[in-house]
């Protein structure tokens, strides 16, 4: 068995560096008739990993297997300049790689993502990554490139989304907002990628859906990123799998953080919670705001199946300009998404055919396009005035680098604004 395995993820063992070598390219010939492995054929009885589980592994993923020198050459020692931004996993950085780094690798830019080894994350995030990102491809998946194993070093290797998170986009002061038609295509690319985890043979509970894990290409095409908490759904007869508490405050089902119970419908919570970010413009948990205001869900939840009053609802950054319709329509999806009851909330598939005709809806208002300088309340800050283009994108980049974040300094010092939960995280909150 281990030998298989030492076969399947080479990198971990010193050997057969590339997964185009004929050694990966046997195997993934062999993926057509082998399934998915599940994460729990990857554990041992005690569900931790040994270093052995290093060697468990991905049949034909087709990952390249880097050395840390070569990450770093790819990413300028990893230098502040190419810092891209920081989760719970640990610093990302900009690189890129071409052929001289390894024969067949097409030049392209990547994201390298770096275990923090003081983290509270680990090894076990970094496999759940690899063994569900390597074997899982979509349009709507962020595309795993490779990874490093060297020592106690930890590295994934993503292609690079030009555009970054939709976090940064909604949330960030240095971005313009966001276009209604943008917004409706956000959601429906995510609702996507569920969809598909959700739906095929083995299916997987991503768990940790929320806007920062939302990334967008140059087009706003978004994949889906953050495989570490990941789960294999629910086999046979079983109606949900037990589990720790883990996930993110505000985006997390009422019943999972009660109970533990994870299902895909916490999925669909999560997805209704980013419908209604996107409505609003405002984040799941705001604890700048009045005490009311702070949890958006609760906020939200007694306009968003009222039509009169969903205008109380919409981001000001919008300035109005959105079709009625199709945020009354999108507002009564998010309802139903949030539903305390799992059972009520819409499969994701179900979501994306409400959703998708909702882009051909011609009701928006004809008004002058007003350029809004971003800030919290978008309208009050209007400065410039000029011409609309007809559901056109615009976005504008007032200053600093787009994905320079923070400075990985700044990011120690002032953490996450949402944090992932750790099992004690219901106590914290007292639920
Ligand atoms: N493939 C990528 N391309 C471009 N930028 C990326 C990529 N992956 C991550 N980033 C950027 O790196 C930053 C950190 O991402 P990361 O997923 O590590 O943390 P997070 O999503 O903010 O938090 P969490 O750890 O809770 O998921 C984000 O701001 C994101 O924009
Ligand atoms: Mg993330």
């Amino acid at each position: 068995m281990t030998k298989i395995w030492r076969s399947l993820l080479p990198g971990c063992y010193g050997s057969g560096r590339t997964a185009g070598s004929k050694q990966a390219k046997k195997f993934m010939a062999k993926q057509i008739s082998i399934p998915r492995l599940s994460f729990s054929d990857l554990s041992n009885s005690t569900g931790m990993l040994s270093p052995e589980d290093l060697s468990i592994s991905l049949v034909g993923s087709n990952l390249h297997v880097f050395t840390l020198a070569e990450l770093k050459a790819a990413t300028q020692s990893f230098s502040s300049s190419n810092f891209l931004g920081e989760g719970g996993f640990g610093p990302v950085y900009k690189g890129f790689v071409d052929d001289k780094v390894k024969p067949g690798l097409k030049a392209q830019a990547v994201a390298v993502k770096v275990l923090d080894l003081e983290g509270s994350q680990g090894h076990k995030e970094w496999l759940t990554e690899v063994v569900f990102l390597g074997q899982l491809r979509h349009s709507h998946l962020v595309k795993l490139i490779g990874y490093c194993c060297e020592d106690e070093h930890r590295l994934l290797v993503y292609e690079f989304m030009t555009r970054g998170s939709l976090e940064n986009h909604l949330f960030k002061r240095y971005f313009a907002s966001l276009p209604w038609s943008t917004r409706l295509k956000i959601a429906i690319g995510a609702a996507k990628g569920l969809a598909f985890l959700h739906d095929i043979e083995k299916p997987v509970i991503y768990r940790d859906f929320k806007a920062s894990n939302i990334l967008l290409d140059s087009d706003y095409e978004v994949k889906l990123s953050d495989f570490g908490l990941a789960k294999d759904g629910p086999e046979g007869d079983d109606t949900h799998v037990s589990t720790r508490i883990m996930g993110t405050q505000g985006y997390a089902a009422p019943e999972y953080i009660l109970t533990g119970h994870l299902t895909v419908k916490s999925d669909v919570y999560g997805f209704g919670v980013v419908l209604l970010e996107l409505l609003t413009g405002r984040r799941s948990v705001d604890k700048k705001r009045p005490i009311r205001e702070q949890n958006l869900v609760e906020w939200a939840r007694p306009c968003l199946n009222d039509p009169r009053k969903l205008n109380r609802l919409m981001d000001p950054g919008l300035c109005g300009q959105y079709s009625e319709q199709g945020a009354q329509k999108a507002a009564a999806v998010a309802y139903k998404c949030l539903s305390h009851h799992p059972k009520s909330r819409p499969q994701m598939s179900a979501i994306v055919e409400i959703l998708e005709p909702l882009l051909d809806l011609k009701d928006m208002p004809i008004a002058p396009f007003v350029y809004v300088v971003p800030a919290e309340d978008g309208c009050k800050d209007e400065s410039t005035k000029s011409e609309a283009k007809k559901n056109g994108h615009h976005h504008h980049h007032l200053h600093g680098h787009r994905h320079k974040v923070r400075s990985p300094k700044a990011a120690k010092e002032g953490g996450n604004p949402q944090h992932r939960t750790s099992p004690e995280y219901h106590k914290q909150n007292g639920a």
